[in-house]
């Protein structure tokens, strides 16, 4: 059962912002936090209960945040501090929340205490903040162990010593630029607190903790078994992350949230093992976990039906909220994962309305609404670490994250006065404009007001928990807040049970639901 004193987290809709793609107020062609307060009339509009903002932390931007120098400071490419101050002011004006990313595993490489690290000796206190170690080989050439960094290349590389020799090599589970700290340093989970304290006193609603699995390493660092693992693919043998140290700090982070009742922490948790993943949603931990099983899952009634049923399977175990998502920053969208064109379309359509149809918390990606595509940049606009330490092998992340189009006819649609926006927009996103949507009552921007607003009023969820339906085997149904919810994953019209039709995600075929296509039907 649900708790009756239920938090305001366990059933939200958290819309996640990334902030350089949203919209820029001051014609850098990069999106600013002004650009985020500019448009809240259309997160209000969706009806959305809380903003995940992509980290605005100060950063020399080598993955576009990640690598935060400054955890305490907002970067002026995003508006300052007082950018965020005016955004959290008015976006609570109307019932939104704040909720930040907290980027804890590693810092940037022009972090103070990073270059601090670089000129002090080997053994120093300075060092002992990050992972340093002597390479292995003759004259510590080779790399302290086999580890592989997840944009590919090597997690290892060697720094010049003050006398000008080649000297010790530091650990980056991610970009050279991205080093990780030492978490057995007590001084790194002091200095986690200071900025955890300073954004809650500032009227932040919580954090999405990155790399939640990360931080703690094994002693020793052994060896991977293996190191040909591609990115985003889980091993959960795998010494890099998931090691149980992680837990501790956990705690230490929950003891300081603690002090501030009305904030969450959801941890990004790359951890397939359900037993493990619930160990981090421990009541002294984490409140929430990503789940990733449903971005995963192929357009298929199973292949759903299993990432649901194990979804809810891990919450559960920790009598935890379930948490939803189809997309984010660091994957292909769903529109084009599902087979792209008017295929891929209707089936994130359908999709949506599976997921909106859950009990538990969902995070939509800045752009779900509009139904836009990946897009494939040419080879030059390419930003992300990844293609340049993948030997350009991977084109990495950015086609997920090309600017919000807004409004008129050619690029850059009203996402900032420069034509020279940070990633190139495509000229036939005219069509999917967040304007050109909003007077056609048929968009997929029309859709989500209503599958959203319906999700508001027509559910009524009392248990984290579904009741599956057999209706066909190329169909998914279930009954979850006293809703029907059907997907045909088939190819051919599926007949619908008796009851009211509270939404369809593409017009129905002879009175039945049309393949790659779903349906709510109030069940009460
Ligand atoms: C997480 C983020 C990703 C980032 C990485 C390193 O996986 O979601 O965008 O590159 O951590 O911080």
């Amino acid at each position: 059962m649900i708790q009756a004193a239920v938090p305001w987290w366990a059933n939200a809709i958290f819309y996640q912002v990334y902030p350089r793609s949203f919209a820029d107020t001051n014609g850098d062609g990069v999106g600013d936090l002004d650009g985020v307060v500019a448009h809240l009339d259309h997160l209000s509009r969706l009806g959305i209960d809380a903003i995940w903002l992509n980290p605005v932390m100060v950063s020399p931007m080598a993955d576009h945040g990640y690598d935060v120098a400054d955890p305490r400071d907002v970067d002026p490419l995003f508006g300052g501090l007082a950018a965020l101050e005016r955004l959290i002011a008015d976006a609570h004006a109307r019932g939104i929340r704040i909720t930040m990313d907290l980027v804890p595993n590693h810092t940037s490489s022009k972090h103070v205490w990073f270059q601090a690290a670089l000129a002090a000796d080997p053994g120093s206190p300075a060092r002992e903040r990050y992972i340093f170690r002597d390479g292995l080989g003759v004259d510590g050439a080779a790399p302290p162990n086999n580890w592989v960094s997840v944009f590919g290349g090597p997690a290892w590389t060697r720094v010049t010593e003050a006398d000008g020799s080649p000297g010790q090599w530091y650990l980056h589970l991610f970009d050279a630029e991205q080093p990780d700290l030492n978490w057995e340093n007590p001084e790194v989970f002091d200095d986690l607190e200071k900025t955890l304290r300073f954004w809650l006193d500032r009227g932040v609603d919580g954090f999405r903790i990155d790399v939640a699995h990360g931080m703690a390493k094994p002693p020793g660092l052994p060896d991977m078994t293996n190191p040909d693992l591609e990115m985003l693919t889980l091993d959960d043998d795998d010494p890099r992350f998931n090691h149980d140290g992680v837990h501790e700090i956990h705690r230490g982070i929950r003891s300081v949230l603690d002090d501030y009742p009305h904030a969450v922490t959801i941890g990004e948790i790359w951890v397939f093992e359900n037993e493990d993943f619930a160990k981090y949603l421990r009541p002294d931990e984490l409140h929430m976990g990503f789940n990733f099983r449903l971005v995963r899952a192929e357009f298929e009634a199973t292949s759903i039906r299993e990432a649901i049923e194990n979804a809810l399977a891990a919450a559960s175990l920790a009598d935890a909220s379930p948490t939803w998502t189809l997309s984010n920053h660091d994957v292909e969208r769903e529109v084009s994962r599902y087979g792209d064109g008017a295929t891929g379309l209707a089936r994130a359509r359908a999709m949506a309305m599976v997921m909106l149809a859950l009990p538990g918390a969902m995070f939509l990606y800045n752009g779900e609404e509009l139904g836009l595509p990946n897009v494939e940049l040419p080879d030059g606009a390419l930003q992300d670490p990844v293609w340049e330490r993948s030997g350009h092998t991977e084109r990495g992340r950015d086609g997920c994250r090309v600017p919000i189009p807004w409004a008129g006819d050619a690029p850059p649609f009203g996402f900032s006065t420069n034509p020279d926006t940070w990633l190139p927009m495509p000229p036939d996103w005219s069509a999917l404009t967040v304007e050109r949507q909003l007077a056609d009552p048929d968009s997929t921007l029309a859709f989500f007001r209503t599958i959203l607003q319906l999700r508001r009023t027509s559910f009524h969820f009392t248990e984290y928990d579904v009741e599956w339906l057999q209706l066909r085997d190329d169909a998914l149904a279930f009954v979850s807040g006293g809703v029907l919810c059907v997907v045909n994953t088939g190819t051919t019209a599926l007949p619908l049970p008796d009851g009211e039709l509270l939404a369809v995600s593409a017009p129905l075929v002879g009175g039945e639901l049309a393949p790659d296509a779903a349906a709510w039907i109030a069940t009460d």
